[in-house]
């Protein structure tokens, strides 16, 4: 089969297109022949080599971690999914990831792909919007009600953590430069700062949850428009607990976990429309192609999620 490997760490004319073989699965797996995949900040920095240390892959490596795509074998033990079905996944971080046409994934990794929603759309999904889930409902404990700050919410993790937060009843701010004001409140941000003119210290307090997704200086600003009690998770930078103490806040990282059942819950939102998928720009599967989309992605000003389709 056809696969984008890398066969050393470095810049993104390290993407080259391989042959390799079919995965084999085990009892556990299904294969699945991908029909789409997207690219994700995790991508492109295990590509540079930033996170050898974690994730000590021996090469080559096949970068991706979201799949959207159809079953083409079941293992022994599989009893919820069948051959021909439609499913999408994040699947483990494996060095055999998906910008691959075929992927061995978990069967508690998979969930059903909502019939009204594209193969482009589903695969823009897995990943951010577990990050999104996760960080809201498991870390922060979102209720209705509640004011929330989200930033970067024209991005990948921040464009759904918006439509999940709306949907649960909180207030949401989000930061965005001006030219995505309208496409954040679109998704349902109650209010949308342009960080480039604007500092959101200066313009919010006394909320109740942060969702960080940028750490640094952002994070260290976002205490201070909490209130006491209040609850920050970030997915970009483990937060100083001597920082969250001062402000009488919990503070709290996040590392994803691949969750099939959560998968299925906003695979929900999206067949009923309470959720859109966004697709911000499609590349084929190439060498190209991922290439490309690696470039897009390290600009650090995709919209919505970048998606490659086979
Ligand atoms: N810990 C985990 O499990 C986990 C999981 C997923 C992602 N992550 C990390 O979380 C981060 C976000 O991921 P992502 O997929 O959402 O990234 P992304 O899609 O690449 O984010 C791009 C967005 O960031 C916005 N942005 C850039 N600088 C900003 C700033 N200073 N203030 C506000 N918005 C800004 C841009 O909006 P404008 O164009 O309007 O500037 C753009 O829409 C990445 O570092 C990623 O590696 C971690």
């Amino acid at each position: 089969m056809k696969a984008v490997v890398i066969n050393q760490y470095g810049g993104k004319d390290r993407l080259q297109e391989a042959e390799v073989p079919i995965p084999s699965i085990q009892d556990h797996q299904v294969l699945v022949q991908m029909k789409a995949t997207s690219v994700n900040p995790i991508d492109w920095k295990l590509r540079e080599g930033y996170l050898k240390d974690m994730l000590p892959f021996d090469f080559p490596i096949i970068l991706g971690w979201d799949a959207a795509g159809i079953i083409t074998e079941t293992g022994k033990s599989v009893k919820n999914f069948k051959v021909g079905d439609a499913v999408f996944a994040r699947p483990d971080t494996t060095r055999n990831g998906t910008y691959a046409e075929f992927v061995a994934i978990d069967e508690d990794k998979l969930a059903l792909k909502p019939p009204n929603v594209s193969f482009e759309e589903a695969a823009s999904v897995p990943l951010a919007g577990l990050t999104a889930w996760q960080g809201l409902y498991d870390v922060l404990g979102l209720k209705a009600g509640e004011k929330i700050l989200i930033h970067a919410g024209a991005g990948g993790v921040g464009s759904l953590a918006i439509q999940f937060a709306h949907h649960t009843g909180a207030y949401v701010a989000t930061t965005a430069s001006a030219e995505n004001g309208a496409f954040v409140k679109n998704l349902g941000a109650d209010m949308a700062i342009d960080y480039r003119t604007e500092h959101f210290e200066e313009i919010l307090k006394d909320f109740d949850a942060v969702y960080d997704t940028l750490g640094g200086r952002i994070q260290s600003g976002s205490y201070q428009i909490l209130k006491k009690g209040g609850r920050l998770v970030s997915i970009a930078e483990a937060p100083k607990q001597e920082e969250a103490e001062k402000y009488g806040v919990k503070a709290d990282f996040l590392w994803l976990q691949p969750n099939g059942k959560q998968l299925a819950e906003i695979g929900e939102l999206l067949q009923s429309g309470t959720v859109k998928a966004i697709v911000g720009q499609t590349f084929p599967f190439s060498q190209q192609g991922v290439r490309e989309a690696h470039a897009l992605s390290e600009s650090h000003h995709a919209r919505g999620k970048i998606v490659i389709t086979f």
